[in-house]
């Protein structure tokens, strides 16, 4: 067998003899990585300073390697462990290891879709009172920032499937600290370690140390009176809080509660949003499919409000966010950090937190050899029949192995839900002259927002 090749020798752009490809990253860090995949292939190596390797890959037999086959040999990178530790703490994002796997096994259930079939009434409901909102704007032909609707909008749901009413009387609060610990968590990702230490008293950091209070005395006020008896709920709060280890008979603590609560909240609303956004987008780019689905939705549902019963019926629909999420993944980037030695791709992999592994959904989507015409908005792409010819691993939206997104389906039944609902009642336009571009910060969102004209169908719509 030929010998493995160090990471000095592995495939990709030199860049800056000292800074290597870190300006680039910087800068325009989805044209590094398609750039450096279509020069160099599905294995490259990108130089981030001196000492820090970044290895892409996007083949996917590579992809499971890492994420499925070998996945005890990669975990979620310190850096971005200690950055969203605050906000997130030993929730099921960041956690590892055993402790991982039995969160996990305790949550699964609460995910299943007979169980989350119970939330589609409330987020059918959140869908109307948006819809409502839009009808009684004051200048209803002002354009309106559809990427701030749809935050609004799964930031309510997912409130309120964790804690039906419970959090209503507090809603604003709560919606206010968790955007100001949202931005201040992506803000601290992104700028690669370099932010204020928590001591220093800056503006910044007592306004982040004041959300994060916010968060916890509501959360833990909540689990408080629940444990007393004075409230009850049928969501996901009194799920994770009945939810029992089948070994040890063991429930989750406060604290604990409180972390899987936050990290919940927060993963489960700006992914959505974003690609809700994106949808909308690619939708009035291409009005021929929107007519299709809008069919799609009068021969379902002649106009009566969507349950979860009709999802599987409202197939294009499906096939048209998938697309959506081909094209404009929210989760962009999956990192991990080797933890154990390996052999990538023939090269050598070192455990050391000086090497990032990464799985980008950007650039795995638009692989040629996976998609052909890559940059094509197609949702035929997902009819069974094609879906059936490619690999698992070519389409990661939300990842793959064993930390896939426990709210995968969770966000496809939303997701669902609001489209067939919006499409009922409403066209979103674009605004003439208005360029849409990405803008890859944790999540891939529409830059600067997305001003959209919304124009209701009917007159009484
Ligand atoms: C379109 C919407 C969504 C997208 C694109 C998305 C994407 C992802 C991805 C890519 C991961 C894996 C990250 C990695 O391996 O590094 C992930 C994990 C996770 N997601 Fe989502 N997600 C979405 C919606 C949701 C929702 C609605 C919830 C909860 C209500 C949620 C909760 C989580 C949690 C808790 C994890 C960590 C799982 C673990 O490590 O065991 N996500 N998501």
């Amino acid at each position: 067998m030929p010998e493995a090749r160090t990471l000095g020798e592995a495939p990709g752009p030199r860049g800056h003899w000292f800074w290597g490809n870190i300006q680039e990253r910087r800068h325009d860090p989805l044209q590094l990585f398609l750039r450096a995949h279509q020069e160099y292939g599905e294995f490259v190596r990108l130089r981030m300073g001196p000492t820090i390797s970044l290895i892409s890959v996007t083949s996917p037999e590579l992809i499971k390697h890492v994420l499925v086959d070998h996945a005890d040999r990669y975990g979620k990178p310190s850096s971005l462990v200690r950055d969203a530790w605050p906000v997130l703490g030993n929730g099921l994002f960041t956690s590892s290891g055993d402790f991982w796997k039995r969160q996990r096994r305790l949550m699964q259930p609460s995910f299943h879709k007979e169980r989350l079939a119970t939330l589609a009434g409330s987020m059918v409901d959140a869908t109307r009172q948006m819809l409502a909102r839009w009808r009684a704007r004051p200048s209803p032909s002002e354009p309106l920032d559809v990427a701030a609707e749809m935050m609004h909008l799964t930031l309510g749901i997912v409130g309120r499937a964790l804690f039906s009413t419970d959090v209503s009387g507090n809603a604003s609060r709560v919606g206010q600290a968790l955007t100001v610990a949202l931005a201040e968590t992506n803000r601290r990702i992104l700028s690669l370690g370099l932010y204020a230490p928590d001591f220093l008293p800056t503006a910044r950091n007592r306004a982040f140390r004041q959300a994060l209070g916010t968060l916890d005395s509501v959360i833990f006020d909540i689990i408080a009176r629940r444990r007393a008896g004075e409230t009850q709920g049928d969501d996901l709060l009194a799920t994770l809080m009945a939810a029992q280890d089948a070994d040890t008979g063991e429930r989750m603590t406060d604290a604990q509660l409180r972390d899987e609560a936050t990290t919940l909240f927060l993963a489960g609303h700006e992914t959505t949003a974003n690609a809700l956004a994106w949808l909308w987008h690619l939708l009035a780019q291409n009005p021929e499919v929107e007519t299709r689905a809008r069919a799609e939705v009068q021969r379902v549902l002649g106009g009566r409000t969507p349950t979860a019963q009709d999802i599987p019926q409202l197939r294009y629909l499906t096939q048209v966010f998938e697309e959506a999420m081909r094209l404009y993944p929210p989760a962009w980037i999956m990192a991990r950090q080797p933890v154990k030695e390996d052999v990538l791709a023939g090269v050598q992999i070192p455990a050391s937190p000086r090497v990032i592994v990464v799985t980008p959904p950007y650039a795995i989507h638009r692989n040629p050899r996976l998609w052909p015409e890559p940059e094509r908005f197609d949702p035929e792409r997902f009819s069974p029949e094609q879906t059936a010819q490619r690999p698992r691993m070519a389409y990661l939206p939300f990842g793959g192995g064993q930390r896939l997104c426990i709210g995968n389906n969770f966000a496809l039944m939303e997701a669902t839900l609001i489209i067939a609902e919006v499409l009922q009642h409403f066209r979103l336009r674009a605004v003439p002259g208005h360029t849409v571009e990405p803008e890859p910060l944790v999540t891939l969102r529409p830059k600067g927002g997305l001003p959209m004209f919304v124009e209701p169908l009917h007159a009484s719509a």
